[in-house]
């Protein structure tokens, strides 16, 4: 047997914090589909380093470009606003040693603040755009904007597409499989799985990944 979840909220899920379903579909957490977590960066308007912890990403291409497709922006951000304005921006892949500094960061957002300062993070210049980059990052992408286009047309979120121009990766990380996808590699976002017989919410949690098999 199979539940079924349908478009119209369903009545039994209940809300783990007052607006989740304000910000988040319902069928976000019918699926829990995991994602990999990173930070964009970006220069905000007054010349502060901008650090936003993200999501809801994939990365793909095919023989002439290779796209960072970031699904889910909010409009209201200030990444947002400086991918608009700049038309480029650094996605920094960080081991999940530094998951409460990037925490950090979403704590210290006020457009003064210096957001690699408030993260403990060392920045650099990216080599292709005008970007900060986060040098303790293992993977730094620097892309330019290819796209955004607000997928629902509600004015909430959009899908920001990046042409990735060049990747920089820490020389540890660049043999084998153990850094990367290992403790010290991507971690992922699960997100709050439902309870889809109770409709109890469930917590967010933060994952690593393990190699099964080889193909
Ligand atoms: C795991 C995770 C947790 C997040 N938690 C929050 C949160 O508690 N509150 C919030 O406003 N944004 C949260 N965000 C979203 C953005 O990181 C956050 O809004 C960010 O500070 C926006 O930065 P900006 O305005 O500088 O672009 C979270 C993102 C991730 C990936």
């Amino acid at each position: 047997m199979k539940i079924e979840i349908d478009k119209d909220f369903p009545i039994h899920f209940k809300s783990s914090y007052p607006e989740e379903f304000e910000l988040f579909s319902h069928f976000e957490v019918t699926a829990g589909i995991p994602s990999v977590l990173f930070a964009i960066t970006t220069w905000k308007e007054n010349g502060k380093p901008n650090v936003c912890f993200h999501s809801w990403s994939c990365f793909h291409g095919d023989k002439t470009a290779f796209f960072a497709v970031m699904g889910n922006l909010y409009q209201h951000t200030h990444t947002y606003a400086n991918i608009m304005r700049e038309k480029c921006f650094c996605i920094n892949f960080l081991p999940i040693d530094y998951y409460d500094n990037l925490v950090d960061t979403i704590h210290h957002n006020k457009t003064d603040d210096d957001e690699f300062e408030a993260g403990g993070f060392t920045q650099s210049d990216a080599r292709t755009i005008h970007a900060p980059v986060i040098d303790e990052a293992f993977i730094n992408i620097e892309c330019t904007l290819k796209q955004i286009q607000d997928l629902s047309g509600a004015g909430i979120t959009a899908m920001v597409t990046g042409q990735v121009q060049h990747i920089s990766v820490d020389e540890a990380y660049a043999q084998g499989y153990e850094k990367r996808y290992g403790k010290k590699g991507f971690m992922l976002l699960i997100p709050a799985p439902q309870n889809l017989v109770t409709g109890e919410p469930g917590s967010s949690a933060i994952a690593t990944s393990h190699i099964e098999k080889y193909d």
